[in-house]
């Protein structure tokens, strides 16, 4: 699994040399969901019993949140593809600032640090390229279970008072339908005195994921995947040993990737309904799917112009729009892609038109001309997606394309250069 940077390897910048112009074929392996394993760690907190967890992709965010658990005083133990995680000593309720810093996901741990110690003060989560990261409903929420929070110098504090310390089930309404907040207020209540409902809940397969994982603790949890969630606070969890589900942006990234490269790949394992919405838009550009019950086979030869719209889940993912921005920029026809998500999610517009995309944006709209070809070029990624929708590109593209950024990517994708190679590219990852 790999773990944080040491100094001297962050002094390089390692960049990815494709050869673009090469078919693919075969079969490739998924990996276990990167924002299901990270919240799932965060879980560990809320028992002293060991929490097993199978399917860990190796990415450089797991190795992050396995630092900040650590930091608080939670045992660790690793191997290829699981990680075993056992919080029965804790001795903060404080992750230092530097490791919250870097990486976004870690401020999961104010909910279940908050129902097992009563306290928890947690950085609040820096800025970030794709547009403001407000957490504005987690705190609501916790206050609607008793916390109360006061957020000065950078930090979020948040303490449950009364004896006991001990948050209290309550009715939360989320004014957008959050992922994180929910996944927060999940784990907060499932140590709460009494029953919480949570009302216009994120549906993502990933809150469905945390659900199952407190049941499997032995906790009790209804309507997940749907809006409305209901949680009964027990008063205390048990381990679990627990599979992470596929990650369904990486079993996307390779569909189109497929797609991309016009040609005939097994993506598995892929669970169609984490991935509707991208599924009935690669039919509508003219991708041919079989199913199989494990695995998904795709097929391309020309593809069409589409239009699609992000929005929350059981809509298209806004963290495919990136990579599905790449391969439209290759179909035939005008597609308009709006990202209705995050304010500022089309900085990889400017990489694809380096490579010779023919893009156009009005505000969070972009009017993507077909080309018939992409021009490899040296791109970087300003995110990890848009990172994946350069790496697509490079596979079409002709002659080389260089991607740095290389730490945005490797955050989200379990060795993608060694998979996709696997399959026929030509990826080399050098140093720069
Ligand atoms: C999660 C995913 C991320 C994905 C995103 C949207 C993880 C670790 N990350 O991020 O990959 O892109 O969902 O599917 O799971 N918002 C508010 N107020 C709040 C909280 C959020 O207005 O208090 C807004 C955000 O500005 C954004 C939208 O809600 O416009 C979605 O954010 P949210 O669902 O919270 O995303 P994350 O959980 O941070």
């Amino acid at each position: 699994m790999t773990l944080t940077m040491t100094p001297s390897q962050q002094l390089l910048t390692p960049q990815l040399e494709i050869r673009g112009g090469r078919q693919l074929s075969g079969e490739v392996r998924v990996s276990g969901a990167k924002n299901s394993a990270l919240v799932l760690m965060a879980a560990s907190l809320l028992t002293e019993d060991s929490l097993r967890l199978r399917n860990m992709p190796a990415l450089s965010d797991i190795g992050g949140m396995g630092d900040i658990l650590g930091a608080l005083g939670v045992g660790i133990d690793r191997g290829s593809d699981w990680v075993e995680l056992k919080a029965d000593s804790l001795n903060q309720a404080s992750p230092p600032y530097e490791l919250v810093n870097s990486l976004r996901a870690s401020f999961f741990c104010i909910g279940p640090l908050l129902a097992r110690l009563g306290v928890a003060r947690v950085p609040l989560p820096g800025g970030c390229k794709i547009g403001a990261r407000p957490v504005v409903e987690h705190v609501k929420g916790l206050k609607a279970l008793g916390a109360q929070v006061t957020i000065e110098h950078g930090v979020v504090s948040a303490v449950v008072p009364g004896r006991g310390h001990r948050l209290s089930g309550g009715r939360i309404h989320l004014d957008c339908p959050s992922v994180g907040a929910t996944e927060t207020l999940m784990m907060a209540a499932a140590l709460a005195d009494g029953e919480s409902v949570i009302e216009n809940a994120a549906q993502e397969p990933e809150v469905v994921d945390l659900a199952g994982l407190i049941i499997a603790m032995g906790g009790k949890v209804r309507g997940a995947g749907t809006p409305t969630i209901t949680i009964v606070g027990m008063e205390r969890l048990h381990g679990a040993d627990y599979m992470v589900i596929p990650d369904r942006i990486e079993a996307g990234t390779f569909l189109l990737a497929a797609a991309i490269t016009r040609s005939r790949l097994r993506v598995t394992p892929v669970i169609p309904d984490h991935l509707r919405a991208v599924l009935s838009k690669l039919e509508e550009v003219g991708c041919r799917l079989e199913p199989d019950g494990i695995g998904m086979t795709i097929s391309a030869d020309h593809i069409r112009a589409v239009d699609l719209r992000t929005q929350p889940f059981p809509g298209f993912p806004t963290d495919l729009q990136a990579p599905f921005m790449s391969l439209l920029a290759t179909a035939d026809g005008t597609s308009v892609i709006t990202e209705a998500i995050f304010e500022n999610r089309l900085q990889h517009v400017g990489e694809l038109q380096r490579m010779g995309a023919a893009i156009r944006t009005q505000g969070n709209i972009a009017f993507v001309e077909g080309v018939p070809s992409l021009s490899g070029a040296p791109v970087t990624g300003s995110d990890l997606r848009a990172s994946a929708a350069m790496v697509l590109a490079g596979l079409v593209a002709e002659g080389t394309t260089v991607v740095q950024g290389l730490h945005h990517l490797d955050r989200g994708y379990d060795n993608i250069e060694g998979k996709l190679n696997a399959l026929g590219a030509s990826i080399l990852r050098s140093n720069g």
